[in-house]
């Protein structure tokens, strides 16, 4: 049986893809800072030590994934909205968002040579989003949430050329999951056009279709809900 762990799993999209992958016969570990009721699970607060935390904890539990996704994003907040203007950006702002979506995630990235699975073929999934791609920036705005996404894809293409020195056969995908009915798209949907506002359900069976293709996905790439590769 093959091991899953689900970062950020009280997400919609990490939710749906619990119950996906568990229907495809997945043991699925999962982390929140969220008290989910399901087994398994672990409710975390992000810290950076609380994460070597649970990493260390797993390795010597001699827990190993062979399938990892960090789910995180913020694009909004009680006092925090994506910026529609260059007058909008706010330091305190940035740091808010850029905390939850890239230092997070790299956290776990640097923690991830202890619950990688060594020998095995593993795929590392992190949420991100089109919107991070320099290439695709045609309608500017959402500074914060653009660079966000930006810097982690950086970040991760990175880290995957680091770890797979010494886990060679570690992929990494970034994946656009379009756009998603969740809360964190809540605000944003009523100019989505018909039939392009997704239900987690469906991202959730597209991500576990391609995250487990490991002969498709190259050694790191940036990939949308329909296995079309975005430039970075
Ligand atoms: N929905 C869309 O249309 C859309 C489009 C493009 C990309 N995405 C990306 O898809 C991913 C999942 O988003 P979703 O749509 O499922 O959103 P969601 O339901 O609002 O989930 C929010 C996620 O962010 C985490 N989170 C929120 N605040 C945080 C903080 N302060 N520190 C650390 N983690 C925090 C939550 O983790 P906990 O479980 O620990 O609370 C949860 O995993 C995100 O990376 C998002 O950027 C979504």
């Amino acid at each position: 049986m093959s091991r899953a762990l689900i970062i950020g799993a009280s997400s919609a999209i990490a939710r749906a893809l619990i119950d996906e992958l568990e229907s495809h016969g997945t043991q699925v570990h999962s982390v929140s800072r969220a008290r989910l009721a399901r087994e398994r699970h672990s409710c975390l607060n992000y810290g950076e030590q609380a994460i070597a935390n649970w990493c260390l904890d797993a390795q010597q539990q001699g827990l190993a994934f062979e399938h990892i996704y960090i789910c995180n994003g913020m694009l909004h907040a009680e006092e925090l909205q994506p910026e529609k203007s260059l007058t909008a950006f706010s330091e305190s702002a940035f740091f808010e968002v850029m905390q939850c979506n890239t230092v997070v995630p790299m956290w776990w990235l640097s923690n991830l040579s202890k619950i990688l699975a060594p020998e095995a073929q593993c795929v590392v999934t992190i949420i991100s989003a089109r919107v991070g791609s320099i290439t695709d920036n045609r309608l500017g705005g959402w500074y914060s949430y653009r660079a966000s996404k930006a810097a982690l894809n950086m970040l991760t293409k990175t880290a995957a050329i680091e770890i797979r020195r010494t886990h060679k056969q570690s992929k990494f995908l970034l994946f656009h999951p379009g756009t998603t009915d969740s809360a964190l798209s809540k605000p944003f949907q009523k100019n989505v056009p018909a039939g392009k506002l997704f239900t987690p359900h469906f991202v959730a069976q597209r991500l576990r279709e391609l995250s487990t293709d490991y002969t498709f996905l190259p050694p790191c790439g940036f990939y949308d809900w329909n296995r079309q590769p975005i430039e970075f």
